[in-house]
């Protein structure tokens, strides 16, 4: 059997741990293996190559993707579905591994229902696919955060500073939510739940009051956060996938500077942008990617298709690729209340 693995959206730390785990259970079993390049771009274009032994060799602990990634969305193609699987068949290709989000999820199951064999692999820093309990990159993503607090406490305290941090998640704030939980953030703003400018000026105030003399706020970017208007561009470039660059947007910036004329407290911001998606993978990043990867091999092999192995109450369990990209899943009221005992 000749499969193909693809890689597609954002990069996340952890997926060359699972294009590994993929292509060395698949030549345990005897199949071969081909490496789509840059995505479903490559996927597109013809642009595979054959992966060996060798070309997964110390590429565990390695951030990125030894085969790229790109936005490209072939259902935005003209033809787009029936042109990858000419291609697949062009390379005698008899099943794909498509590792990614909710957007490259999307395509690997329009390819499965045009008839194309498929399984799928959990990644995105956002953690938001609906039915899994891991995805690739969060864990990695949510230590990159913890880390940059602990160092922002420090500064923060020294100066009597408010400082903005923000964070990636573009619809959830599950990033936000674990990394300002466990880096002892003071605020923590995500998309699922709405708070005014004023709120957030009250909370600085009421902290100042208590004799605690700076701040942390964490804020997700794709909060739109009542009473303020980001600087950037509302209606930016939109990608294949339809989204804007977040990043653009700036919702720390225009934060940190409305509060600091509000309240007169001296704020700084800091956007940790991609530094969440690089770098090595964290041990339960390795762990969990190399299982699922293992998994979808095996899948393959054994002729299943149009599923994605996920994790679930703590197992490795096969579900429907439809399942994961059915909903996004959001931080729920119980956990985002946790971090209000905090503030
Ligand atoms: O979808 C994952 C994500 O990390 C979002 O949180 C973020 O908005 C986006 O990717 C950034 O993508 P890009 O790499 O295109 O700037």
């Amino acid at each position: 059997m000749r499969i193909a693995i693809l890689t597609g959206g954002g990069d996340a730390p952890g997926l060359n741990a699972a294009i590994r785990g993929v292509a060395r259970r698949a030549f345990q079993l005897g199949d071969r293996v081909m490496g789509v390049k840059n995505g479903w771009a490559g996927a597109l274009e013809g642009d595979l190559e054959e992966l060996r032994p060798e070309s997964v060799r110390g590429i565990l602990p390695l951030g990125g993707t030894i085969l790229g990634t790109s936005r490209t969305n072939p259902l935005k193609e003209p033809d787009g579905l029936k042109r990858v699987i000419n291609v697949m068949r062009r390379h005698a290709v008899d099943g794909l591994v498509a590792i990614g989000g909710d957007d490259t999820l999307s395509v690997a199951r329009g390819l499965s229902d045009a008839g194309f064999p498929v399984v799928g692999v959990p990644k995105t820093i956002d953690n938001d696919l609906s039915a899994t309990e891991f995805c690739i990159g969060f864990d990695t993503a949510v230590t990159v955060v913890v880390e940059a607090l602990d160092r922002l406490h420090t500064t923060a305290s020294a100066h009597h500073r408010v400082m903005v941090v923000e964070v990636m998640g573009r619809d959830t704030g599950w990033v936000g939510m674990g990394g300002g939980l466990a880096g002892g953030a003071d605020l923590i703003i995500i998309p699922e739940f709405e708070v005014s400018l004023g709120e957030v000026a009250e909370h600085l105030y009421r902290r100042r009051g208590d004799g605690k003399d700076f701040s942390i706020i964490v804020v997700a970017e794709g909060v739109k956060l009542a009473g303020l208007a980001p600087e950037g561009e509302e209606e930016g470039k939109k990608d294949a996938f339809g989204h804007v660059q977040l990043s653009k947007l700036g919702v720390g910036d225009a934060l940190a500077r409305r509060l600091e004329e509000e309240t007169g407290f001296e704020t700084r911001v800091t956007v940790l942008g991609h530094l969440q998606r690089g770098g090595s993978p964290s041990p339960l990043d390795r762990i969990w990617a190399t299982r699922l990867g293992v998994t979808a091999a095996e899948l393959l092999h054994a002729g299943k298709a149009g599923v994605i192995p996920i994790r679930r109450n703590g197992d490795v369990v096969t579900v429907a690729l439809a399942e994961v990209v059915s909903e996004t899943r959001r931080v729920p009221r119980d956990l985002y209340d946790l971090g209000a005992v905090f503030g």
